[in-house]
């Protein structure tokens, strides 16, 4: 059985599209079977961050409609044995479809992998309630803005009427530089004010968004280490958080910090 993980934030841009793109690069190289799913229907965004979008033959509606089996419907990611995706419908066409139709879709998938990772569309209304009701666990994923944690806090509580058995936060977009100066909301601050588990953080990180922009799988060396952390903790239950504010500190740190603010 697979373990079903949702991806979610109520708010937009918060960087779920990426982390799921990430955590399931990270997944697939420690072997495990982990498919992609993207139910932001018309909206098509995993593929296009992934870089897969021209492999795309069949979709999730594909599957719903009875066009092709489950399994044909997925993209394998060549550079990565074990990654595969499940686009999600490319036409905002007629086809309702709800969270019951993706629950039978991943159910056919569930013994043949180790991970399933749902990609949720923004907002709390029907795309919410198509990703969350398949998924047994979620990740809430936020930024240090009160507007995101907000946005959090409200999930959480819409969270609890899901058949959801584990929650975590993952921070994403920590400026160490912002920290280190005492001008951003710190790890400790946005943890208090949600009450759920940190399961990491992410650094705004540069190449993330260029890789983001192109269409691909980023590699870089800051980011890479806090999602390497990021996936240990969800598949071992350790707690290794990422500082992001280390290189920022010291004398060093001090010039780091002036010369990212004059550019
Ligand atoms: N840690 C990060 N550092 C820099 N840019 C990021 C980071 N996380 C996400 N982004 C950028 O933010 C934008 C929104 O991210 P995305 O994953 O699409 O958000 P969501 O899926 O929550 O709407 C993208 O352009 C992405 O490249
Ligand atoms: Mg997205």
């Amino acid at each position: 059985m697979a373990r079903k993980i949702v991806l979610t934030s109520g708010k937009g841009g918060v960087g779920k599209t990426t982390i799921t793109a990430n955590l399931g690069v990270n997944l697939a190289n420690l072997g495990f079977r982990t498919v992609l799913v993207d139910v932001d229907m018309g909206l098509n965004n995993l593929d296009v961050v992934m870089g897969l979008e021209n492999q795309v033959v069949f979709d999730m509606t594909d599957v719903i409609m009875g066009r092709c089996r489950a399994k044909q419907a997925l993209v394998e990611d060549k550079r990565f044995p074990n990654l595969f995706l499940l686009p999600s419908s490319h036409y905002n066409g007629k086809t309702k479809i709800l969270g019951e139709h993706v629950k039978s879709v991943l159910s056919m998938l569930d013994s043949s992998f180790d991970y399933i990772l749902i990609d949720c569309p923004a907002g709390v209304d029907a795309g919410f309630h198509r990703a969350v009701f398949s998924a047994n666990e979620a990740i809430v994923v936020v930024t240090p803005h009160l507007s995101s944690i907000k946005d959090a806090n409200k999930v959480l509580g819409l969270l609890d009427e899901y058949n959801i058995s584990s929650k975590g936060i993952v921070i994403n977009r920590l400026r160490g530089d912002l920290l280190a100066s005492g001008e951003m909301l710190r790890v400790e601050d946005v943890v208090r004010a949600l009450h759920i588990p940190l399961l990491g953080v992410i650094p705004d990180d540069d190449a993330i968004s260029s890789a983001c922009s192109v269409g691909g799988y980023l590699n870089s060396y800051e980011s890479t280490r806090a999602f390497t952390l990021l996936c240990e903790n969800i598949h071992s239950g350790t707690k290794k958080i990422y500082d992001c504010e280390m290189k920022y500190r010291g004398f060093m740190g001090y010039i780091r910090r002036n010369l990212k603010r004059k550019v």
